[in-house]
């Protein structure tokens, strides 16, 4: 190592693949790691250590992680030559579901951690360092970890929580409850802890994340109100958070419609904190398919939920995700899906098609359906999802919305904020207004993001 280097402490480069969870676990290995001198860098070419966090949930997701670690090899390669070091390790989902084969077809790969072993990365890497072999971590401790993870340095005015992990639904595609485990929810001292010590950091806004967030259930903090020995959901947890100063916005997510409750309705109907916008993924229309794939709800349950959200929150905006071509899917199924999304009319939402994972249930189902055929469906339905989420949005055009502004724009006096309803927002504002909240005028979309202008005091008055 050069003495440059050594002087100016070490250096890690974190590229995260997939979902939020693996965006707050990347933060949080960054936080690890911090107190041992490593610094976060833009790439991988000079760092000390390279960290991919990787996802598991379709195919091409996969397989990025070893085209990357072949990029990889030639970089290690050529710095050993040089007689310096470089310690690679792969965490996340594939490594979770991977890991021997993981060190078996990629021997670049010093360590392998899963995402409920992370916590104890410091240890992992003096093993690595040490003994110089590839060491795997692939123990499920969630609840270990979710102690260990308390304390945690704030990144800008809108930050991830993370309070549940792990999933038992099982739905027939999907691979997470073999990658992510069961179901935990985190106590709520924990989270309350963790959410105040943000909100002194200057974070505005959280988001609740978790596999199956409105799964979460935990006992009544003890010493307040509910402390009778109760159980709290999703709804009273928020009505909770609330209460801390400092805190204007709360999200959450991901939520699935077997586990929406009328506490949690009401909280979005009562709760101004909690922000109106809610992702809820159905998948697919046809309630054949959605019985074939074990989601354990119809499509005309989902419809009426929606309709008692709307009820509660008319304002909310809706996302969800959808996969198309999963296995005994006909035109008529497929349709049934398009028929659900003129329906409910989302906001913003996600859509794929349907990817073979190993060892879950729907890889082995009969009448998987051709790759052109798929094509075919996903380009009809992101077209309608597309023309919904360009109507939600030019339907904001002369509306007044509180701002949060996050980050510099691209140009300079411009600052990027968030909507209530997530919407990228592109504002002339100083500097000076980042973390704050503010009044803005929208007056146009552009394809990802509205452009608007700052309402003046004054004018919010009148
Ligand atoms: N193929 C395609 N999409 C999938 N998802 C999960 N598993 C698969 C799969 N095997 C999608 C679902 C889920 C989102 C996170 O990813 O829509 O809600
Ligand atoms: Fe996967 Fe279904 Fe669990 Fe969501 S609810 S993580 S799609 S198994």
């Amino acid at each position: 190592m050069t003495q440059a280097r050594q002087k100016q402490g070490k250096s890690v480069f974190i590229r995260t693949y997939g979902c939020q969870m693996n965006v707050y676990d990347s933060e949080r290995m960054a936080g690890l790691l911090k107190p041992l001198g490593y610094g976060v860098v833009e790439a991988p070419d000079a760092a000390d250590l390279v960290i991919l966090n990787t996802c598991h949930i379709r195919e091409k997701a996969a397989e990025k992680v070893y085209s990357e670690l072949g990029r990889l090899k030639k970089i290690k390669t050529a710095r050993v030559r040089d007689g310096d070091e470089m310690v690679i390790a792969v965490a996340g989902c594939v490594a979770q579901a991977e890991g021997p084969e993981i060190i078996a077809r990629a021997p670049v790969v010093d360590l392998v951690v899963g995402p409920q072993a992370y916590h104890q990365l410091p240890e992992l890497l003096a093993r690595a360092t040490r003994e110089r072999g590839e060491v795997l971590a692939t123990d499920f401790a969630v609840e270990e970890k979710f102690d260990r993870l308390a304390e945690r340095q704030a990144d800008g005015p809108a930050a991830y929580l993370t309070i549940q992990e792990g999933c038992d639904k099982f739905c027939t595609f999907c691979v997470v409850p073999y990658t992510r485990g069961a179901e935990v929810s985190r106590g709520v001292d924990a989270i309350t802890a963790e959410a105040r010590s943000l909100a002194v950091q200057g974070v505005k806004e959280i988001t609740l994340l978790g596999q199956n967030v409105n799964a979460w259930r935990a006992n009544a903090p003890a010493g307040g109100a509910g402390s009778d020995g109760s159980t709290w959901g999703l709804g009273e947890l928020c009505r909770h958070l609330a209460k801390i100063d400092g805190l204007a916005r709360i999200r959450f997510m991901t939520s699935h419609p077997r586990d929406i409750d009328d506490g949690l309705i009401a909280a979005l109907g009562e709760e101004e904190k909690l922000m109106p916008y809610l992702h809820l993924p159905v998948q697919a229309g046809s309630d054949k398919i959605l019985k074939a794939m074990n989601r354990g709800h119809s499509a005309k349950t989902y419809i009426s939920q929606i309709a008692k959200i709307r009820m509660a929150r008319p304002d909310i905006a809706l996302s969800g995700d959808f996969i198309v071509g999963f296995p005994g899917e006909t035109n008529e199924d497929f349709e049934a899906t398009l028929a659900l999304v003129e329906e409910i009319q989302y906001a913003s939402a996600y859509s794929f098609k349907y990817s073979r994972r190993p060892g879950t249930p729907g890889a082995a189902m009969p009448g998987q359906v051709a790759e052109g055929e798929k094509n075919q469906r996903l380009i009809r339905l992101q077209a309608l999802l597309e023309a919904q989420r360009a109507a939600f949005n030019r339907a904001q055009i002369g509306k007044t919305l509180p701002v949060l502004f996050e980050k510099p724009g691209r140009h300079p006096g411009q600052l990027i904020g968030r909507s209530p309803y997530l919407q990228s927002v592109h504002v002339d504002a100083p500097q000076s207004m980042l973390g704050s909240i503010a009044p803005v005028r929208i007056a146009d979309v552009t394809p990802n993001a509205l452009a608007g202008v700052l309402v003046r005091k004054a004018e919010v008055a009148a």
